[in-house]
């Protein structure tokens, strides 16, 4: 499939000095990752409310841990795909190129992209919620059942790092992430529905400040009207070939120069 990008879209990125990618389950759909909301989308079979909220933890910890272990271990399974290694390919072509993600699969840096704004956590790591002492995935999954904290005297509840209905974001996430979305020239938002809030006003807000917002999703989503340009495909296919374009680019410009 050839993928056509507008001249428009093409000039913004030549003359870029901050480009922005703003993530969701879309961009890891293609490592095989389910997304929330799709048809055999995580909330089709559980219902969030159940699961990813601290009341529910506190109430039934074995059951939420049981799903975070086997999600960790999906997770721990899959590999990057095209879409997250052209993000990381980016970086060496702008002066600036951020990512911010909602995602918690920590594809992102295992393709190669080293900034990156974690704003709903990462489920390779976990915590105690008494002491704050960090454990690896490796020590949660060898215990059978709610994993407890091993500190001297603590032995309170261990928890995934992420962020659960109902909870604030990380605050510095959130701000080097609004940072970013203002200072873009040109900002991608990739394979998010755009309705789980704050993140969702991330978008709406670069536009604001000057960015030229672009669209990469194969369905239309409440972002669609107010974007420069939609490109209805999957990141997998179009964030390699703007790569290439990309590229190609540069490579003339500096010949022509
Ligand atoms: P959703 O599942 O809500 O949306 C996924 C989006 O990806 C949809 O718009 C799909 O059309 C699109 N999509 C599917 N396949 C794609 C592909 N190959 N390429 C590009 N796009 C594709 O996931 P999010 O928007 O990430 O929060 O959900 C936001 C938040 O809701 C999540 O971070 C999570 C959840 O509650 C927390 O866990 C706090
Ligand atoms: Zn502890």
């Amino acid at each position: 499939m050839s993928i056509v990008f507008s001249d428009k879209l093409l000039g913004r990125l030549a003359e870029a000095q901050t480009v922005v990618a703003f993530t969701g389950a879309g961009v890891s759909a293609e490592s095989g990752v389910p997304t929330f909301r799709g048809n055999d989308g995580i909330w089709a079979k559980f219902k969030p409310a159940e699961l990813a909220n601290i009341n529910a933890f506190m109430k039934n910890p074995e059951l939420v841990w049981e799903w975070y272990k086997q999600r960790k271990q999906i997770i721990a399974s899959v590999q990057p795909n095209p879409g997250h290694y052209a993000l990381a390919g980016m970086e060496s072509l702008f002066p600036e190129c951020e990512v911010i993600t909602q995602n918690i699969d920590n594809l992102h840096r295992r393709a190669g992209s080293t900034k990156v704004h974690e704003l709903h956590g990462n489920i390779e790591r976990n915590y105690c919620m008494k002491c704050g002492a960090q454990y690896s995935n490796e020590h949660v999954l060898s215990v059978v059942g709610a994993p407890r904290c091993t500190q001297a005297k603590c032995g309170g509840q261990i928890r995934p790092d992420v962020v659960w209905f109902g909870e604030l974001l990380p605050e510095n996430e959130w701000k080097n992430a609004m940072r970013a979305a203002e200072r873009a020239d040109v900002f991608l938002s990739i394979g998010t529905s755009g309705v789980v809030h704050p993140a969702a006003s991330i978008p709406p807000a670069a536009k604001q400040s000057g960015a030229f917002l672009v669209e990469i999703n194969p369905e239309e989503t409440p972002l669609t009207n107010s974007v420069d340009e939609f490109i209805q495909a999957p990141s997998g296919e179009v964030l390699p070939a703007l790569l290439e374009q990309i590229q190609l680019m540069k490579l003339t410009k500096n010949k022509v120069h």
